[in-house]
């Protein structure tokens, strides 16, 4: 009796001490989700933790936290340090900031850091080695930490895997005795020799610092700290002949140096002075057309220079590269030569419309800030040139110099689906009916589905409104497919421009999940109406997916339809209301919740055979 009356009581302490543990946990996340910032977690706090997003639990305890690529940003809030049973840690590719929290000393039982693709700073902290007596992966890599690397690795005895590489590490690799099975400190600003027992390593991981020594190139003799001279033979200071010399060559380098880059910059100020020119001088021709004839002129004279610099050099091709002649035929030099108007300023680049004289219309696009070399453009755009489908742009031909990426597309008489939407509505325009955008919504998806199905490492990487043009008879042609790879991620724009999915923060590293994300807002646009970047929107902080949750959460769904739409249309409110769904389901926080395009395409399929129209339809 006694017996079973001291179990029991031990039962029930287990019992509360356990679930109290687990609600030092429950409380340490709500306080991580409080403390952060970025796109909210979307936890339901009525529920056990358990069961949230990325949060893993075993024997009552949360011992795995996985929030990879969901938008958080801003600096880590003490909290973490409280879920003492943690093994699994996981932020990668959010945009973090700030030091690693000094509470992370108390996870005594991690396993596993992840945190690459981040912008964290300051120093490493050394406890990552010392307090953590059972890490095995510790990955740092793509974020922003400084100083040097901790001399303690050595410590972590259970470590297999130090990620460290594209940071600002200064200073030596200190000595890792321990066997790492993988290791990168590639692209920091690491100096001083590589200790002998990473010389088995290969190069590529220590590449992009100042390092030296096996396996990299041999480190200068510095004969014991002494700097080498020619005449080595008596002591370790610099004769005067020496220092004389030293100085004189000095002078004449720096003379040299000097020469060379006034020369450089005279060439670039002239060649800048062209190019301005050139396109600026574009875009009055449409508005002024009596100054077409002189214009075209100036455009040929401006891009003279580019051409013959192109003929200089023979490995640069000094022509355009076709793929279709189906068009009709020119040359760079008439392609220049035709009256231009600019259509927009795009991300990759402005684009403008060339008139021929004998009729022919295309539309060029001036990429800028290309960053891949000559051999890997032209062979990407060999492959983009092989692509063909109904619903995307047919790209017509490439240029190529060292100053000037030419890419020449067919051109759409009724512009983009973005100046459609939200461009002038009182200059004359039809208004955009439900089948026009439904059939606009299909030829969309069928685009991105094909794209996406020649090769499961291929995405358009840029899919936008503005870049869903529209031809005679309003049918979707999806244009800039397969150019952000190969684009500076400088150069595009902010982060919140409104159809960038949260896990992507470097504008080159796309993904098929990620142009599902942007395909949901392109179709949410479509619906309600409204402009992604909008700046009521973006001021109150909130996106349109989550504006479109909200309204739809407390209020009938059709309240958020473009009133355009519902206007004329009481009937096939249902079919409003399952594309809706669709674009809802598309831009799911988690890459993994969000379908695939072929599913969507399926999906929008069913819509518009039920609509009756399945085609689109011209007014
Ligand atoms: C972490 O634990 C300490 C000690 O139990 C407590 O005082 C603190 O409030 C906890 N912090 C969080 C964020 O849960
Ligand atoms: C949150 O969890 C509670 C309890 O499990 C459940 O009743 C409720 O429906 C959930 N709310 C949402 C919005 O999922
Ligand atoms: C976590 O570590 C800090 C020191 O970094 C310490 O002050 C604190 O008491 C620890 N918290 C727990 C719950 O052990
Ligand atoms: C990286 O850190 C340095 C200071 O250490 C700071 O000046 C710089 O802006 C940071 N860069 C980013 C991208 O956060
Ligand atoms: C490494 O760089 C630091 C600072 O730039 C310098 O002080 C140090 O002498 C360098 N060490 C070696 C071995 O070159
Ligand atoms: C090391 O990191 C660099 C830079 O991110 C990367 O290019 C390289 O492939 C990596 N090498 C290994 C072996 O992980
Ligand atoms: C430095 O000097 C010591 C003795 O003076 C010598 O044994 C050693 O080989 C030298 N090291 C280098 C790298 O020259």
């Amino acid at each position: 009796m006694t017996n079973l009356g001291l179990s029991l009581f031990f039962f029930f302490f287990l019992l509360l001490s356990v679930s109290s543990d687990l609600e030092a946990d429950r409380r340490a996340l709500i306080a991580l989700r409080n403390g952060v910032h970025g796109r909210p977690l979307l936890w339901n706090l009525t529920a056990p933790p358990c069961t949230w997003g990325g949060v893993q639990c075993n024997s009552g305890r949360v011992t795995s936290l996985r929030l990879p690529g969901v938008g958080l940003s801003g600096p880590l809030p003490i909290a973490i340090g409280n879920l003492t049973k943690l093994e699994t840690l996981s932020f990668r590719f959010n945009a973090l900031t700030g030091p690693i929290p000094p509470d992370f000393s108390n996870l005594t039982l991690l396993r596993y850091l992840y945190l690459q693709g981040n912008a964290f700073s300051g120093e490493i902290p050394s406890f990552l080695f010392t307090s953590l007596p059972n890490v095995i992966r510790i990955n740092l890599a793509q974020n922003n930490f400084s100083g040097r690397i901790p001399d303690n690795v050595n410590s972590a005895t259970r470590l297999a895997t130090l990620y460290l590489q594209d940071n600002q590490l200064t200073g030596p690799i200190p000595e890792i005795k321990i066997l790492l099975q993988q290791f990168n400190v590639s692209f920091n600003q690491l100096n001083g020799s590589i200790p002998d027992p990473l010389s088995g390593l290969p190069k590529a991981v220590f590449e992009g610092n100042s390092l030296c020594g096996k396996p990299l190139e041999a480190c200068a003799e510095t004969g014991n700290g002494t700097v080498i001279t020619p005449g080595k033979g008596k002591s370790d200071k610099l004769s005067a002949g020496a220092i004389a010399g030293i100085v004189i060559a000095c002078f004449f380098g720096l003379l040299l140096f000097f020469l060379i880059l006034f020369c450089l910059c005279r060439k670039r100020k002239k060649q800048d002075n062209v190019e301005s020119r050139s396109i600026e001088a574009a875009a009055p021709v449409a508005k002024e057309s009596a100054v077409v004839g002189n214009v075209p002129t100036s455009v040929a004279n401006g891009a003279a220079p580019v051409v013959n610099g192109g003929s200089k050099n023979p490995v640069v091709s000094k022509d355009l590269t076709f793929f279709v002649k189906s068009f009709g035929e020119f040359d760079l030099d008439g392609l220049l030569k035709a009256s231009a108007e600019v259509l927009g300023k795009g991300t990759f680049g402005s684009s403008y419309k060339a008139s021929f004289e004998h009729g022919l219309v295309v539309a060029v696009k001036r990429l800028r800030d290309v960053v891949v070399p000559e051999k890997e453009f032209r062979e990407k755009l060999q492959i983009l040139g092989s692509i063909s489908h109904a619903n995307l742009v047919t790209l017509i031909a490439y240029y190529f110099s060292r100053d000037e990426k030419l890419v020449v597309f067919e051109y759409m008489s009724r512009g983009s689906l973005s100046a459609l939407l939200h461009g002038n509505k009182g200059s004359g325009r039809s208004p955009l009916n439900w089948e026009t955008r439904a059939g606009i919504a299909l030829g969309a998806a069928r685009a991105i589905s094909y794209l996406h199905s020649r090769d499961p490492t291929t995405s358009h990487g840029n899919i936008k409104s503005s870049n869903i043009l529209l031809s005679e008879s309003y049918e979707a042609k999806v244009s800039d497919y397969g150019l952000a790879p190969m684009i500076s991620p400088t150069s595009t724009p902010n982060r919140i421009d409104g159809y960038r999915a949260p896990e992507v923060t470097d504008a080159r590293r796309i993904s098929q999940k990620a142009d599902v994300y942007s395909f949901g807002v392109l179709l949410l646009e479509l619906l309600t109406g409204k402009s992604p970047t909008h700046q009521q929107l973006n001021e109150e902080g909130v996106d349109l997916p989550r504006w479109v949750s909200s309204i739809t959460e407390q209020q009938s769904p059709s309240d958020v339809f473009d009133p355009e739409l519902t206007r004329y249309q009481a009937e096939g409110n249902e079919n409003m209301i399952r594309l809706l769904k669709i674009g809802i389901s598309c831009t799911a926080q988690y890459p993994d919740s969000r379908p695939t395009m072929p599913e969507v395409t399926r999906l929008i399929e069913e819509v518009s055979r039920t609509s009756g129209s399945p085609g689109p339809l011209s007014d």
